[in-house]
């Protein structure tokens, strides 16, 4: 987490308060670190940078420098991949419910995966209507033993995925080329073997015969972070070479009998273990109040600037002292700006603080500045460390601009 106070001053003097700071060497040691320890896993491995966790065009431009690939889910985060200088083959589009341009991008050799049969039929559609080859990956919906029921793929355990494999196969120019999972909640090595097991099961008994170009196993590992949120995990956090392993043999084993060539490309999409642990947020003590016996820091942001991993676990934090005087606080809750009562960032928290103190969030990488909604103020600016501006402060306009102000 970034802790020095020259840095944070003049950051903050230059692009406001508060303000997301992206610690980019750190990020590019940590995308090498987790691309190099899953391609040992497995030779034939690329990952796509899931774009929902944080769609930064700075960021994605910085992925694709270090020779990711895109995985998107709407047809704005598509656009966000192509502006920042994508082919289309560099795209994975997946999700329920996609664009016009998810299908575009797929004539064009983009890699989309079919969620569900309805979507399966709109692609036959399409296929009718062209004379070209079309190829599809299907998301396929597995159980490895998980606690709850996924809503997403291709159920593998009724009959449709028979039904979609019938579908395309009666289909003479549309071809299956790729298979997908991804499993929520799920972040244990063993869990990542067994996916990796089902999936080639799959393929064994429904595709032995198909030469797959990829198979897509999604995402949803820990991700490297600070201990004192590793012990909220239970505190041994799996390494990357440790996700490598349980994938790479099962995957190096099934297909140590084939070339290079003939091996299918083996898909990770990580979002969070790429992006959660290198983006700090430096937020300021607005003022300290005591009502009742109980202590509230309310600080000039909101928990909706941190993202949902603030009000399931405590995040990690540092406090930069910037107060001319401070007191002790026991149990003290850091709240925020809206009006709401479980506006509460921070639990608990026992120091020395004043107004003035800078209290830097760490983890808050994904699902923050792109899960900030307009409540209440706009969302504050996002720079590199170096002082590159990656998002300028919103304002008044880019929150209203699409509101009617004639009234008849
Ligand atoms: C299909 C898919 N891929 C990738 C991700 C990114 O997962 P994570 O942030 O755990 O790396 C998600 C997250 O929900 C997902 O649904």
């Amino acid at each position: 987490m970034i802790k020095d106070k020259k840095t944070i001053d003049r950051l903050l003097a230059e692009y406001g308060s508060p303000l997301y700071i992206f610690r980019e060497d750190d990020f590019i040691e940590n995308y090498k670190t987790f691309y190099n320890a899953m391609k040992t896993g497995y030779d034939k491995y690329r990952l796509s940078y899931s774009y929902k966790t944080n769609y930064a065009p700075y960021i994605a431009g910085l992925v694709k420098k270090l020779g990711g690939y895109a995985e998107v889910v709407s047809d704005m985060e598509y656009s966000i991949a192509k502006k920042v200088g994508y082919e289309d083959r560099q795209i994975i589009y997946n999700g329920p419910i996609k664009g016009e341009l998810g299908y575009r991008m797929m004539l064009n050799g983009g890699m989309l995966n079919v969620d569900n049969l309805e979507e399966l039929k709109y692609v036959c559609s399409i296929a009718q209507k062209n004379e070209n080859d079309i190829s599809i990956g299907l998301r396929l919906n597995i159980d490895i033993g998980q606690s709850f029921i996924s809503r997403f793929g291709i159920d593998t355990d009724s009959d449709d995925l028979q039904k979609a494999i019938a579908m395309i196969n009666d289909q003479g120019n549309l071809h299956l080329r790729g298979l997908h999972c991804h499993i929520g909640q799920s972040r244990s090595p063993q869990s990542w073997q067994n996916r990796a097991r089902r999936m080639l099961e799959i393929v064994g008994s429904c595709f032995k015969d198909l030469k797959l170009e990829y198979i897509d196993l999604g995402s949803g590992m820990f991700a490297r972070m600070e201990k004192s949120l590793a012990d909220q995990f239970g505190g041994s956090i799996p390494s990357y070479e440790d996700y490598a392993q349980a994938v790479g043999s099962v995957f190096s084993g099934h297909y140590k009998d084939c070339s290079y060539e003939d091996r299918p490309l083996l898909f990770t999409e990580p979002g969070t273990t790429l992006i959660n642990s290198y983006i700090d947020f430096v937020a300021e003590v607005s003022s300290i109040k005591h009502i009742k016996g109980k202590s509230f820091v309310v600080l000039n942001c909101s928990k909706h600037n941190l993202g949902e991993i603030c009000t399931l676990k405590r995040m990690p934090i540092e406090i930069i002292r910037n107060s001319k005087e401070t007191e002790t606080l026991s149990n003290a809750d850091f709240v925020g700006y809206t009006c709401l009562e479980h506006d509460v960032m921070y639990k608990g928290f026992n120091g020395e603080l004043g107004v003035g103190d800078y209290i830097v969030f760490g983890n808050t990488g994904g699902y923050s500045n792109v899960s900030k909604p307009p409540f209440i103020s706009p969302n504050c600016a996002m720079v590199s460390e170096n002082g590159i501006l990656i998002k300028k402060a919103e304002d008044f306009d880019d929150v209203l601009r699409t509101y009617q102000w004639e009234i008849n």
